[in-house]
Order: structure tokens, then C-alpha cells, then sequence
């Protein structure tokens, strides 16, 4: 049983001094307290990654299978290396991608050194490590001088809090401390990238999971791998859930359709639709509840994805729908993680 406590809410604007704030969360953290902290990505669960207990509680409050790995958040890229052990013929590729991408919405997956504990990787030899670009999620690990482990903070396989008002409708009681920064300016997860070495021995990226450092961006970097290509690749992939098949659902059914084509309603059944742009075809008909856009009316993918988790959360919120139907994005850039999101939401109603 995870004990009740009050959640207590302290606002934080990094465009002014905030080293008390940090101070006091850091605080907090070393007492192996847990505090959601805002990212550009999505808001973290944050824990001391060297406290081994604090990582459990992570876990639990989460209800996270203990399968599933966690990310370690780092001020800066400088003190990775006192974490892992990255192959030399591995390093030029990892310093390349670290200069392009950190701080930023990027995680690299490096081999592990032992004062990683085997809670925060679920045993695997690698640990996640990123450096983002948000002020208060580096602020909090520059005052508490180790890495901060923080899944996204939401309830496992729920929608990922992009606001701290979501944070504390989903972990609220029972987590002391949620620094609020407002909405997050990415608003979908980190991608997820594995330097290793292709079939012919040369270094490249397995991507792990799509997010906001598109394969577009990769490229003239370095060659993109499916997960299971490339050496070894079984030995080191777990077996996580950001790659299950069904993750980030709402509660409510969703299905995902082609804006050109037609959907026939169920009698009875009231449903919502989430539009791209809200002017399709689709969204012209008459059978919705409500109509939410990601983007409306110029159809930008940026705009879209920091709307996407608030939309899909409103729409569950929403006591009039019933069914979420989602439109098919393009899948280009930002589309792609996207669409991965959605076809993850969408899973969860085939497999039930
Ligand atoms: O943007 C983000 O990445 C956010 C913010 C808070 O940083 N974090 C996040 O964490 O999305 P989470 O726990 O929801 O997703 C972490 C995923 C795991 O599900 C797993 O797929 C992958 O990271 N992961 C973690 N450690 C790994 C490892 N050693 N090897 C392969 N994948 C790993
Ligand atoms: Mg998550």
C-alpha cells in the first residue's frame, strides 16, 4: 500500500532566480522523497538514482512493473561518463550525438557502470541517461549532485503528464512535492536511441522509441537501426513497455481513422473526435460529441504534438464521450512519434 500524504504544489519560473526551489526538491530527493519534476518532454517522477529505496517507491507508487527500466536525468553531459563505460569505438558517435542533441529531448542507452543500481535498469547491463533542456530538471540534479531517475509521471500505461495539473490528477496523494513550470514545449517522450555497432562493425543508433529528435534529424549523423538489427541485439534490449504493444491509452476506447475516409457510428454510442487540423472530411460530419484539433486550421506537427497528451487526457475527462476516435497524421517528422503514440493507444482496445 502506498501511504496517503498531502501533495504540495510549488510553482517554479526558471526565467527568474530559482536555486531555494531547487534547494528545497533536491531536499527532498536525498531524503529519498519522490518529486515530479517538469522536462521540455513530459513531467518526471524524479528519485535519487543512488537510492536504491527511493527507485522502489518509484515503482510502486507508479504501479510500474519492475521490468520496465528507468531514465536518468543528468545536469549536464560531463558527468555521464562517471555512470558508464561507452566502447571507445562507440565514443565519437556518442560525443557527436551528445553536442547535436543535449541538452534536449534525447536518451542514449550506454553500458552501465556498477554505482548504477540494478533497480534503476532492471538489471540490464546499459542505463538510459539524458540531459534535458528544461532549467528546472537540470536545476534539481545540479543541487542533489547525482542523476535524478524519473519516469514520465503517470500511472503505468496511462497518458503521459505534459502539465502538473495532469501529474496531480494522476499521482496526487501520494507523492509529497510536484514543481509546476507550466506546459511542457515538446510535449511527447524523449526518443530513444542505442549507439551500437551495424552488420559491417560500423556505429549507428537502434532507435528505441520515436519522439522529437526525428529520424529526419538523424540523418547525415549516423545510419538508424530497427530494434533487432545489429549486433547482439537481443542480449541488450529489454523487455520495456514504452515498446509494448498497448501504453500511453486513455481509459476509454480509442480507434485510430483515415480523415478521407468515412466512419459509421454506432447507434447509441457518443463519440469524440480528435482532428488534426479539425477541418477534414471527417470532422465535417455530424456524428461527434465534440471535435478537439491538435492543430487547427494550419496543420502544424510541432503544435500538435505538445497538444496530443492534453487532448487525449480532455477527451477522457470529457463524461459525454464515450468512444475517442484519433485521425491518421502524416507521417513525417513528428508525425511518426505520433502516430506511434496513438497506434500504442489504440492497441489497448484490440487486445481487450
Ligand atoms: O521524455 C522522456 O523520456 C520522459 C522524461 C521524464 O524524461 N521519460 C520517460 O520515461 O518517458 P518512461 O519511464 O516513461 O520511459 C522510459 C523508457 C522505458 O519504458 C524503456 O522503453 C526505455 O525508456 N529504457 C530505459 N532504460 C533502458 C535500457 N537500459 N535499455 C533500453 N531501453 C530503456
Ligand atoms: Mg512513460
Amino acid at each position: 500500500m502506498i501511504p496517503r500524504m498531502e501533495t504540495r504544489v510549488m510553482e517554479v519560473d526558471p526565467l527568474e532566480d530559482c536555486r531555494s526551489v531547487y534547494k528545497e526538491a533536491a531536499g527532498v530527493l536525498a531524503e529519498g522523497g519522490l518529486v515530479a519534476i517538469p522536462t521540455e518532454t513530459v513531467y518526471g517522477l524524479g528519485a535519487d538514482a543512488l537510492n536504491t529505496e527511493a527507485v522502489a517507491n518509484v515503482f510502486a507508487v507508479k504501479a510500474r512493473p519492475s521490468f520496465d527500466p528507468l531514465i536518468c536525468h543528468f545536469a549536464k553531459a560531463k558527468d555521464i561518463k562517471d555512470y558508464t563505460e561507452v566502447p571507445a569505438e562507440l565514443q565519437p558517435l556518442v560525443d557527436k550525438l551528445a553536442k547535436e542533441f543535449w541538452p534536449g529531448p534525447m536518451t542514449l542507452v550506454l553500458p552501465r557502470k556498477p554505482i548504477i543500481p540494478d533497480i534503476v535498469t532492471s538489471g540490464l547491463p546499459t542505463v538510459a541517461c539524458r540531459v534535458p533542456s528544461h532549467e528546472v530538471m537540470r536545476g534539481v540534479a545540479r543541487a542533489l549532485e547525482h542523476p535524478i531517475a524519473a519516469p514520465s509521471a503517470n500511472r503505468f500505461g496511462h497518458i503521459s503528464p505534459t502539465s502538473a495539473q495532469a501529474v496531480v490528477k494522476e499521482l496526487g496523494g501520494s507523492i509529497p512535492l510536484v514543481l509546476d513550470a507550466g506546459a511542457c514545449s515538446e510535449g511527447l517522450e524523449s526518443t530513444i536511441l542505442m549507439p551500437c555497432l551495424d552488420e559491417k562493425g560500423k556505429p549507428a543508433v537502434r532507435l528505441l522509441r520515436e519522439g522529437p529528435v526525428t529520424r529526419e534529424k538523424l540523418r547525415g549523423i549516423c545510419r538508424v537501426l530497427k530494434p533487432g538489427k545489429g549486433k547482439a541485439a537481443e542480449e541488450v534490449l529489454p523487455n520495456a513497455p514504452g515498446q509494448l504493444k498497448s501504453h500511453y491509452a486513455p481509459a476509454k476506447p480509442l480507434i485510430l481513422w483515415n480523415p478521407r475516409e468515412e466512419f459509421t457510428p454506432e447507434e447509441g454510442v457518443s463519440y469524440g473526435l480528435i482532428s488534426y487540423e479539425g477541418e477534414s472530411a471527417l470532422a465535417q460530419q455530424e456524428c461527434w460529441t465534440e471535435v478537439m484539433p491538435l492543430s487547427p486550421g494550419s496543420g502544424r506537427l510541432a503544435e500538435a504534438a505538445v497538444r496530443l497528451f492534453a487532448v487525449m487526457r480532455a477527451m477522457d475527462e470529457n463524461d459525454e464521450v464515450q468512444v475517442i476516435v484519433a485521425e491518421e497524421l502524416p507521417e513525417t517528422g513528428l508525425g511518426c512519434a505520433m502516430m506511434d503514440r496513438l497506434r500504442r493507444a489504440a492497441a489497448k482496445r484490440e487486445e481487450a
